[in-house]
């Protein structure tokens, strides 16, 4: 046993002591975080048995169908940071509107969250995740819907939970990234993966290629090239479905991951708030790169609280390549 193992509180608490003039509000939150994490991990391990598999028998703001696990992850997100004090106001995949915290309860932060991503897996049991990017509020003033639309370049915080073989927490609070692992015997996260880094080229490419006919004819060539042995050595595929799964893998071992624009969805799938966002953060805080395919995500400036956006992230040469291959189209 190691007498003296850093956990993610533990972590946290001694970058807070570094930053002048913190008063232990990100602290709180973060550890309002954790205790929502811990919950979800234990729910996600024992839905088979506990009957929570399967649908909540609703819809939610983007038409998707709500998984129970959904609805259980989303309250303990928003029970466990309602009642930490330290936030203002939240936006949450499955609430269509933002939700304002009571003046008794406000703090000054700004969370945006996807509680439960990679709801089609669940009940396969295939690696899920949670997603959280947080932003300052910039005033004293109460809680606007402008002080939810920052863009990625404000971010104060930004992480996500895997729950895969194991549950890791993943971390970036603007200075590296580090993963902990939630060690289940003692209920706590612990530092695993210190100051995480991606390679600088992977050989990877995850993308879901059922959608090529869908494709912009610099997606197709750029994903042809990577199978074609002509040109290198051809890539491996992988692609789980769960953004958390897909951007740790890559995050991991290098690579790329693509959700492009389609001709059936012209601003891609995944929300910028609370997927693009915070991943974008992670990648770019591990020596990666993130782009719509036009500017990077973070200078992205957020116009409303669901929008989405194409996405292409990971290893600094692939996304290169990638981006190359888009403004070779575009002429
Ligand atoms: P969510 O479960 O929060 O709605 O997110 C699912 C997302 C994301 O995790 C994944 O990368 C993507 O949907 C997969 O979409 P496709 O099935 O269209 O590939
Ligand atoms: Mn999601
Ligand atoms: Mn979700």
């Amino acid at each position: 046993m190691d007498s003296n193992c850093i956990t993610l509180t533990r972590f946290v608490l001694a970058e807070q002591k570094k930053a002048p003039g913190a008063t232990g509000e990100l602290t709180q939150l973060l550890n309002s975080v954790q205790t929502a994490v811990k919950v979800i991990s234990y729910a996600v391990r024992k839905a088979g048995i506990t009957k929570l598999f399967g649908t909540a028998g609703e819809t939610n703001v983007q038409g998707e169908e709500v998984k129970k696990l959904d609805v259980l992850a989303n309250e303990l997100f928003i029970n466990m940071l309602k009642s930490s004090y330290t936030v203002a106001l939240l936006i949450s995949e499955e609430n269509e509107t933002v939700i304002e915290i009571e003046t008794e309860r406000r703090g000054k932060y700004i969370v945006a969250f996807d509680p439960l991503d990679g709801s089609s897996n669940i009940d396969c049991l295939v690696s899920i995740g949670s997603i959280f990017a947080i932003w300052k509020k910039t005033d004293n003033t109460a809680p606007t819907l402008a002080d939810g639309l920052q863009p990625g370049n404000q971010v104060v915080a930004a992480g996500y939970a895997l729950y895969g073989s194991a549950t890791m927490m993943v971390l970036s609070l603007g200075s590296g990234v580090n993963g902990f692992m939630l060690d289940p015997s003692i209920g706590e996260f612990i530092l695993t993966d210190k100051d995480m880094k991606i390679p600088q080229k992977g050989n990877i490419y995850s993308i879901n290629e059922g959608y090529t006919h869908l494709w912009d004819d610099a997606i197709k060539e750029y994903v042809q090239n990577k199978k074609d042995p002509s040109k290198g050595k051809p890539y491996n595929a992988r692609y789980v479905g769960s953004m958390v799964a897909d951007v740790h893998r890559t995050i991991k071992y290098g690579g790329v991951f693509i959700y492009p624009a389609t001709k059936a969805s012209p601003n891609g799938k995944l929300r910028l708030l609370y997927e693009c966002i915070p991943m974008a953060f992670i990648m770019t805080q591990a020596g990666g790169a993130a782009s719509n395919g036009q500017i990077p995500i973070l200078d992205i400036q957020p116009k409303t609280i669901h929008e989405r956006s194409p996405i292409f992230l990971g290893s600094p040469d692939d996304v290169d390549e990638i981006l190359q291959t888009i403004q070779k189209h575009k002429k």
